[in-house]
């Protein structure tokens, strides 16, 4: 088979960080070669450096054989490469067929040729089976299809070779399985595909090679019929990862958090919440699982004073909070892990340090007489550094240079590590490793065990089955069970959240 693309010994420095470490790689026409890695390895450095947005400090990337040396992505998409982000790149209130011209624009007599441009872009979508319509605006597109946005954009710019940095964290299993078939159907015309995701699941579903990637060097390449889910986790991260939370049954004590009646409107005044009750414990964990798109988002914002609802009632204890602000809750005892860390989480360009105060830099030991503490905010960075095991050459780099999954453990990090009585979290272990994923469940049934209620929200079904004490299934803006975690199959659950399956088991 022809090798399309090769790099070697690719090596790369950031201050107080080698991210690339003498890096072979290769692709071959029409394969899917996954790359692994635990966080910070360097896979997405790696990307950026074959589709020239980096360039490495030493070592050779060869395009069919001829070696080539990228200026900036232009050059890049020159040779046929394509890449999606880890974190999109679109233009929210761009049309999906501006979006796609971006950069190269086709014009007639000085205007946009934008008929013709929208006949393109229906021809890809047929060739391809990527259905889109292109006079939408993005904003109010769901994620999977603005990830098929980007997809499109680089077949428009001919792409021969598509890098795919995480596609799945964001995507709904539904939606994955249809990427895969988007993916599948690329390959069978001559594409090659580069696929990078931490779930050990696809990888071995859907790739025909495995690379894997360890503190900036590749430690193995391997055929995914000769390696399985535990095997691929400790080469990720060097030893042995117990891929299943060890939990004893909740002893659930007063009701901590309680939702009544709640009703919230998303960004286009459609009802999405539409009359939510639930009330949540100390010392348990429920799991709302549900499809993308069904009120989830929504409620996670009402609850935590990100959205304003419309009617209801939210009490933390016995107090009310309906539509309080969001510092207030947090004074009143709320943990929140956002679902979209770079817009709710913390601030991109604040060292790692000021992310972990974010909602504690006013209060001792932070704070003393209106001053800002700097050796307490730093020692709390360097402890909390360590114990979650963000990799950082140091706690005062902005939060924008460090990896996904390592942002991600910012915030869990601030998090977890404040005096909380209750917990949201939307999609906590998005984009993580499996070794940071088994501390951060060990750390959630920890604090479950120590009085703390949790409600977890995500789009796993693994993650809602292996932590929660009692799943609510959230099906078009209404929770239509509760039930006991021990009571429920995978297979139950995921009719429920189809709306194809009315519950059986009572609901408690
Ligand atoms: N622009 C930058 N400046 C400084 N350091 C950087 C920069 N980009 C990446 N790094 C560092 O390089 C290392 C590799 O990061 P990279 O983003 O390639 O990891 P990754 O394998 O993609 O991880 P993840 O799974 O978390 O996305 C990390 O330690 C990161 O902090
Ligand atoms: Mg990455």
């Amino acid at each position: 088979m022809d090798t399309v693309l090769e790099v070697k010994g690719i090596t790369k420095k950031f201050p107080g960080v080698l991210a690339n470490d003498h890096v072979d790689f290769n692709l071959r026409k029409g394969e899917i070669h996954a790359l692994l890695g635990e966080n910070g390895a360097g896979k997405s450095t790696l990307m950026n450096i074959i589709y020239g947005l980096t360039s490495p400090d030493d070592g050779e990337i060869l395009i069919n054989g001829k070696a080539t040396h990228f200026h900036s992505p232009k050059d890049a998409i020159a040779c046929g490469i394509g890449m999606v982000h880890q974190h999109f790149m679109l233009v929210p209130v761009f049309t999906v067929a501006e979006n796609i011209m971006l950069g190269s624009e086709k014009l007639r007599n000085g205007v946009l040729d934008i008929v013709q441009v929208n006949k393109d872009l229906k021809e890809l979508s047929t060739q391809y089976g990527l259905e889109i319509d292109p006079t939408s605006l993005v904003h109010d597109l769901p994620v999977g299809i603005q990830q098929r946005v980007e997809i499109i954009k680089a077949l428009y710019r001919k792409a021969e070779i598509l890098i795919l940095d995480e596609p799945t964290a964001v995507l709904t299993p539904q939606e994955v399985e249809d990427l895969f078939i988007i993916i599948r159907k690329l390959v069978d015309q001559g594409i090659s595909v580069i696929f990078i995701t931490h779930k050990l699941k696809e990888v071995l579903s859907i790739a025909d090679r495995i690379t894997v990637m360890r503190g900036g060097k590749v430690i193995a390449t391997d055929d995914p019929k000769q390696t399985n889910e535990q095997a691929l986790a400790s080469q990720m991260v060097g030893r042995t990862v117990i891929l299943k939370v060890d939990k004893t049954p909740a002893k659930p004590g007063d009701v901590v958090l309680s939702v009544k009646d709640l009703h919230v409107q998303d960004d286009r005044k459609i009802e999405t919440v539409r009359g939510v009750s639930f009330e949540v414990r100390k010392g348990e964990i429920l799991g709302i699982a549900g499809v993308q798109g069904n009120g989830q988002t929504e409620l996670a914002e009402a609850m935590t004073g990100l959205r304003h609802a419309i009617s209801g009632e939210i009490r933390i204890q016995d107090q009310n909070v309906f539509n309080h602000p969001p510092r207030d809750l947090v004074e009143k005892g709320m943990g929140h892990i956002p679902e979209d860390r770079q817009k709710h989480g913390f601030v991109m360009q604040y060292p790692i340090s000021d992310n972990l105060v974010l909602c504690s830099y006013y209060v001792s030991p932070f704070c003393r007489r209106g001053v800002l503490q700097n050796s307490a905010i730093g020692t709390n960075a360097e402890n909390l550094i360590k114990r979650f095991d963000i990799r950082t050459p140091s706690p005062y780099v902005p939060t924008s240079k460090l990896s996904g999954g390592n942002q991600q453990k910012v915030i869990v990090a601030r998090e977890l590590s404040r005096n909380i009585k209750f917990l949201v979290a939307n999609q906590p272990t998005r984009g993580l490793d499996v070794g940071s994923i088994e501390y951060i469940h060990h750390e959630i049934v920890q604090m479950r065990d120590e009085g703390i209620g949790v409600v977890l929200i995500s789009a796993e079904l693994d993650e809602i089955m292996a932590l929660s004490d009692r799943i609510a299934v959230m099906y078009h803006g209404e929770i239509v069970a509760i039930l006991p975690a021990d009571k429920v199959t995978r297979e139950e659950l995921g009719l429920m959240m189809a709306g194809s399956l009315k519950p059986e088991v009572s609901t408690i």
